[in-house]
C-alpha cells in the first residue's frame, strides 16, 4: 500500500491515492503490531515499572487510546465515546514517565477494552468523514496519519521497554536477517550546493516544515554505520578513559555513571556479548553499533579522526547529491523488505551490506532502518515553522538541550521514517535504538 507520503504532492511525481485508505491500512497495521508484541505477556509484566525512563507498558496502551479519541474523535467532531476525566491521567507532560506507575491507571483488560472501543470508532468515523475536507487537520488525511505514526513511535518506546526489562524473558521470534553483501566501510565525496531539507508531504510532521533549500559544503560521509566491530576497537583501545575524544561534559557523565561500552553489551569468556530482549549472545561485528548515547558517538568519531554529520549533511547524502527530490534514498517507493530493515519483526540491526536495494544515488548504504543515526545538530525548527496541530509536539523541544536523530532504526515503522523526519533526544540517552555514522570535512 502506497501512503501519502511517497505521493508526494510538493514535486508533483507521484499521483496522491486516496488517504482513507491509506488511514484505514496504517492503523490496522499499527494495532496489529502491538497486539503481536505484546501477546502473552503477563499482567505483572503489563504493570510494572520496568525502568525509570519508561512508563509501565499498559500505560502507552491506554494512552494511545486516549490521544486516538482526542484527535480522531472528539477533534473532528466525532459523537462522545468517553468523557474527558481520563485524559490527564494520559497526559506525557503532566506526569514523568517514573511516577506513571503511581497512578491511579486501567487495569491491562481496561486499557486494551478502551484502545479496542476507540479504533472501532474512529474507524467508523473515517468512512463518514469527506476525502476531500480541506479542514487542516483533515488536508491529505493528516490526523490520520498523525495518530497512525504516534501509534507506531510508541511501539517503537515499547520495544525499548522490553529491551530493558529484566523481571520477565522476552523471546520473540526474529525474522532471519538478510545476509551482507561482503560490505566494506568507505568514505563517499558529496559535492557541495544547495540542498532541499524538509518536506510538504501530507504527513509530515510540522518540524519537517517547510521544505526549503540551504548550502551544504562539500563533505565525505561513511558509506555505512559504524560497526559493533569497529567500535569495539575503540573501547578495547582505551577509549572510554582518555578525555581528548570526549566532550568535556560527556567525559564527566560516562564516569559518574561508571559507563565503559555501549549499553547491554557484557565483557564474557574473553570478548565481547551481549544481551537482546531475552538471548545473551556474542556480539555480531558487522551490525551497526547501538545503544550508545550522541557523547560515545560524537567520542568515538572525534577518535577516528572525522565528526558526526549535521542533519543537513545527512538529509542531502539521503536524497542524492544530484539534486533530484526523493523521500527515500533509493526513490519515492515505500519502504519494502527490500529497501530497509524496518516494522520491528527482526528485533535487531541486520550486518551491514544487506538491503542494496535500499541504497542511495551516491552509494551510501542503510541511510533508513536499522539504527538512528545520531547527528551533530540540536533541535530547532527550520525557518518558517508554524507549530501544528500542537505546541507540543515539536516546538516545546526546541533549544540546544537535544540532539537530531535521522533514519529509524529496525524497530521504526515505515510509516513513520523518511528522508525528512527528524527524531530528537538528550545526548545522554542510550536505551533508544541508536548508533551514528562519520562525516567529515572534505579538504
Ligand atoms: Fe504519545
Amino acid at each position: 500500500m502506497r501512503s501519502p507520503l511517497e505521493a508526494r504532492r510538493d514535486t508533483g511525481q507521484q499521483e496522491l491515492r486516496p488517504w482513507k485508505t491509506c488511514a484505514f491500512t496504517e492503523l490496522t497495521a499499527a494495532r496489529s503490531r502491538l497486539l503481536r508484541m505484546l501477546e502473552g505477556l503477563p499482567e505483572d509484566a503489563l504493570t510494572r515499572q520496568h525502568s525509570p525512563l519508561m512508563s509501565p507498558i499498559v500505560w502507552d496502551v491506554a494512552h494511545l487510546a486516549n490521544y486516538e479519541e482526542q484527535w480522531l474523535l472528539r477533534a473532528l467532531g466525532a459523537p462522545a465515546l468517553t468523557d474527558s476525566s481520563v485524559d490527564s491521567l494520559y497526559d506525557a507532560f503532566r506526569h514523568p514517565r517514573a511516577s506513571r506507575s503511581q497512578l491511579p491507571l486501567l487495569s491491562p483488560e481496561q486499557a486494551f477494552a478502551y484502545a479496542s472501543r476507540v479504533r472501532a470508532a474512529s474507524l467508523e468515523w473515517l468512512h463518514q468523514l469527506p476525502e476531500d475536507s480541506s479542514a487542516p487537520l483533515l488536508r491529505g488525511g493528516f490526523v490520520f496519519g498523525m495518530v497512525a505514526q504516534h501509534e507506531q513511535q510508541h511501539l517503537e518506546t515499547l520495544a525499548a521497554t522490553l529491551q530493558l526489562m529484566t523481571s520477565h524473558a522476552y523471546r520473540p521470534a526474529a525474522l532471519a536477517r538478510p545476509r551482507p553483501a561482503r560490505a566494506a566501510q568507505h568514505e563517499v565525496f558529496l559535492p557541495g550546493g544547495p540542498v532541499r531539507l524538509g518536506s510538504d508531504a501530507p504527513w509530515a510532521y510540522d518540524n519537517e516544515r517547510p521544505a526549503h533549500s540551504v548550502h551544504v559544503p562539500d563533505f565525505l560521509l561513511d558509506s555505512h554505520p559504524v560497526t559493533n566491530g569497529d567500535f569495539a576497537v575503540f573501547v578495547d583501545s582505551g577509549g572510554y578513559d582518555d578525555a581528548r575524544w570526549w566532550d568535556p561534559q560527556g567525559f564527566e557523565w560516562i564516569h559518574a555513571q561508571g559507563i565503559r561500552h555501549p549499553l547491554f553489551w557484557l565483557p564474557q569468556q574473553g570478548g565481547w556479548w551481549r544481551r537482546r530482549f531475552g538471548w545473551v549472545e556474542p556480539l555480531p561485528r558487522d551490525e551497526p553499533v547501538q545503544h550508545v548515547c550522541w557523547y560515545e558517538a560524537d567520542a568515538y568519531a572525534r577518535w577516528a579522526g572525522k565528526r558526526l554529520p549535521t542533519e543537513a549533511e545527512w538529509e542531502k547524502a539521503a536524497t542524492g547529491s544530484d539534486g533530484q527530490p526523493r523521500g527515500y534514498p533509493w526513490g519515492d517507493t515505500a519502504p519494502g523488505p527490500a529497501h530497509a530493515n524496518l516494522g520491528g519483526d527482526t528485533w535487531g540491526p541486520s550486518p551491514i551490506g544487506g538491503y542494496p536495494a535500499g541504497q542511495s544515488a551516491d552509494g551510501i548504504w542503510g541511510l533508513l532502518g536499522d539504527v538512528w543515526e545520531w547527528t551533530s545538530s540540536t533541535f530547532d525548527g527550520y525557518f518558517g515553522f508554524k507549530p501544528f496541530p500542537y505546541r507540543e509536539y515539536s516546538e516545546v523541544f526546541f533549544g540546544t538541550e537535544y540532539r537530531v536523530l535521522r533514519g529509524g532504526a529496525w524497530a521504526s515503522a515505515p510509516v513513520a521514517v523518511r528522508n525528512s523526519f527528524r527524531n530528537w533526544d538528550y545526548p545522554i540517552r542510550r536505551q533508544i535504538f541508536a548508533g551514528f555514522r562519520c562525516a567529515r570535512d572534505a579538504r
